[in-house]
């Protein structure tokens, strides 16, 4: 979900359209705003859909104020329902709030409070928490004269079990903003004579230039001039200013008809901001200064954690192989939401890797805060610069692969895997790769923007096959070695986007199990590469045809594919090993976006996901 807020002497309603645009990435379920004018007179529009729905209503309203709050939505507790949208009111009518995060113990503080005569009106736990407010507003601050507001919200958050970001109205002070952060990222833009509020800067992108990061545990009182942050143990908090360097993007869609496809072929320059000035003079290694890690301390590891979500979690399976082919290091990949929760053992020597495109995704911040609660050093790699998992992490490397507004991850993906190549070089070169060896590497590198440009060339083939296929219920998606990953990764585009059901296997296990799916309309998506396994794989496409399921064959050797073989063949060109999976990402990648098109699919916002997904 996505907080915006804003108190200040503009217009507030375009602000918190224009912010909750910004944030559609963290949901698109439902939006709502809440704005208070200085008659005390409150307005609130919020609308099950996308932002888009609620911002046609605020603008037909012309409700003049200059506070206000703003929410989208991705649904955890309660349907996708206009009540269920937020702002929440309590059920006095004094206390509105947006709510990011989950609040556990919901049920006990609900029936805690219809037992005191509060009433509710959604299924949400978020309403559970406005009405403690006002509970502890009436009950527990009633002889205060001053900061009656921020101690309501301060005691009710008291009893919170759970995460939240919190903004808080109301028309009993016309002039304040009441804020708070456990779990949930939220921050303060400092403007002059005007306060922003949102979940990530991008809420309120070129507006202000200062900000204070909120902390967890800190709750602010917001006017337009100023800003007092206490604890939620009521110790009074120094505000630390940080500058933001803001680097404005363009996110026009130009001649494509969506972002996914815009950033699709993108990859080309994605890849080479990737790897700009992290190539060693003598061009045999990587120069990884943003590790923020002594050459010797990384001597010393002897296991290497990567920890993702999603995609990103696919470009940590891409790279455990290529740091154990190349720098023999053991790696070990766990979903971020698991290794929270696992304790597995590590030592001393462990080196934890943490990847996200958006620096956002709630599991995987979790993950960097228990690794680095343990004692790990723990590294980041993110696209997002000031993103949380940036700020929190010891060291890491940026992807600069520009914005990505598309749901599904494409750019950033391809990205994350040349970055985990170079961190693989490295860490190779330090160890047993030759120079001979880390030469040919770097040469592949350097090869690969030509690479992607040809592999993009294939668009039109593989636009007409995805029309053949684009009715078809089931796509099992098959790859070996580095290439399973892939194939996890094309199953995953195909169901985010276009609601088919698809598996990614490693194309030998084919045969324990899912081979039982094969048939007529379940088409296999195979890659057939040269190498060592070229015929084993060949071997597996054999066995799917025999059984009847359509082949499509991925391949950098199409005249070694006999006739009859495949069904339909998409050729890449030749790459060298260690950049394979990239190329190989391209036809999935334009796969899937075809077929979703072909389907009507909405493919940059599919149903259900959010591109960053900031609750647990
Ligand atoms: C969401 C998105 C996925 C993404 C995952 C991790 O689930 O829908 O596309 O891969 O989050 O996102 P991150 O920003 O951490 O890479």
């Amino acid at each position: 979900c996505g907080i915006i807020g804003y108190i200040g002497k503009r217009e507030v309603a375009p602000i918190l359209i224009d912010g909750l645009k910004r944030m559609e990435y963290r949901g698109y379920d439902s939006a709502g705003v809440a704005m208070i004018n200085g008659k005390k007179e409150l307005d609130i529009r919020k609308r099950k859909g996308r932002v888009s729905v609620v911002a046609s209503e605020v603008e037909a309203d012309h409700f003049s104020a200059h506070v206000g709050i703003g929410h989208t939505r991705w649904a955890t507790h309660g349907g996708v329902t206009d009540t269920n949208a937020h702002p929440h009111v309590s059920s006095c009518g004094r206390f509105i709030m947006v709510h990011n995060g989950i609040i556990e113990n919901y049920e006990n503080m609900r029936s805690f409070l219809i037992s005191k005569g509060y009433t509710f009106k959604s299924e949400t736990d978020s309403e559970a928490l406005v009405n403690l407010i006002a509970y502890h507003f009436d009950e527990r601050t009633k002889d205060y004269n001053e900061d009656r507001f921020l101690e309501a919200v301060r005691k009710a958050l008291l009893h919170v079990e759970g995460t939240y970001g919190i903004a808080v109205i109301s028309p009993l002070f016309p002039n304040e903003i009441i804020a708070a952060r456990k779990g949930s990222p939220l921050i303060i833009g400092i403007g002059n004579g005007e306060h922003f509020i949102a979940s990530d800067v991008s809420g309120f992108s070129g507006r202000a230039k200062n900000v204070i990061y909120l902390e967890d545990g800190q709750v602010a009182s917001i006017t337009k001039d100023d800003c007092d942050i206490l604890t939620i143990g009521k110790q009074q908090v120094e505000c630390v200013i940080k500058e933001i360097d803001w680097e404005m993007e363009t996110a026009e869609l130009g001649s494509y008809k969506h972002f996914m496809e815009k950033e699709i072929f993108e990859q080309r320059k994605a890849i080479e901001n990737a790897i700009r000035g992290r190539l060693s003079d003598d061009q045999s290694t990587a120069v990884l200064n943003g590790l923020n890690i002594t050459a010797n301390e990384l001597r010393s590891i002897d296991r290497i954690l990567l920890c993702a979500c999603g995609t990103a979690w696919h470009a940590c399976l891409v790279a455990e192989y290529l740091i154990e082919r190349y720098a023999r290091i053991p790696v070990e990949v766990e979903y971020a939401s698991e290794f929270r929760y696992r304790n597995p053992p590590l030592d001393k020597n462990t080196l934890v890797f943490v990847i996200s495109q958006s620096g956002e995704t709630i599991d995987t911040l979790e993950a960097l805060r228990e690794s680095k609660r343990k004692g790990f050093k723990t590294l980041a790699i993110t696209n997002v610069v000031g993103s949380t998992i940036a700020r929190e992490s010891d060291g890491g490397l940026y992807q600069y692969s520009g914005k990505e507004i598309g749901v599904a991850s494409t750019k950033a993906f391809t990205s994350q895997i040349i970055i985990m190549l170079l961190v693989a070089l490295y860490l190779g070169r330090m160890r047993d790769l030759s120079f001979a060896d880390g030469k040919e590497i770097v040469s592949a590198i350097k090869a690969l923007p030509d690479l992607i440009d040809e592999t993009l060339k294939q668009a039109d083939v593989v636009r007409k096959i995805a029309k053949k296929y684009s009715k078809f219920p089931d796509f099992l998606f098959l790859g070996r070695l580095e290439e399973y990953p892939i194939a996890l990764e094309g199953a995953l585009k195909l169901k985010e986007i276009s609601y088919i059901h698809a598996e990614g296997y490693p194309a030998a296990e084919m045969k324990h199990g899912p081979i039982a799916l094969v048939c007529p309309e379940c088409p296999a998506v195979i890659f057939a590469n040269q190498g060592e396994i070229f015929q084993k794989v060949i071997s597996n496409a054999k066995e799917i045809g025999a059984r009847k399921g359509p082949v499509i064959l991925i391949t950098d050797s199409p005249d070694e594919i006999e006739s009859g073989l495949a069904d339909d063949v998409i050729a890449i060109p030749k790459a060298h090993d260690a950049v394979r999976t990239i190329i190989d990402t391209i036809p999935i990648q334009l796969l899937a976006y075809y077929i979703a098109v072909e389907r009507g699919c909405d493919v940059d916002k599919p149903r259900n996901l959010a591109k960053s997904v900031t609750v647990e």
